[in-house]
């Protein structure tokens, strides 16, 4: 099925993207494949946190985090409540009508 996710970009304009979920593609690479600006240096291993986004809306439907993207958020000065990882993040029917702001560093 195709997953509905509502992305802000770093100037405040949203767009609803729509990725499939049987590619087992994560929330950076579905990004990306949408053009936003997004460095992922690492390729998603939760090793730059360039991919850093914050859940606007659907977050306690997420899975929780884990402890690599949890240690990587934490070096982060603009780290909040609500930061995620978007390379830790599988597209599936749980990111269904979420709402993310892209944070991190821009190319
Ligand atoms: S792509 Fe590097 S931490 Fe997500």
């Amino acid at each position: 099925m195709m997953v509905p996710i509502t992305i802000e970009d770093r100037s405040g304009q949203r767009q609803l993207i729509e990725v499939p979920d049987d590619m087992s593609l994560s929330l950076m690479e579905a990004l990306k494949a949408y053009e936003y600006n997004i460095l992922a240096t690492c390729g998603g291993m939760a090793l730059c946190a360039t991919c850093h986004v914050q859940v606007l809306e659907g977050m306690e439907k997420l899975p929780p985090l884990n402890d690599v993207e949890l240690d990587m958020l934490d070096t982060l000065p603009d780290v909040t409540a609500n930061s995620r990882l978007a390379c830790q993040l599988r597209i599936d029917k749980d990111l269904e009508n979420a709402v993310f702001r892209i944070c991190g560093q821009e190319i």
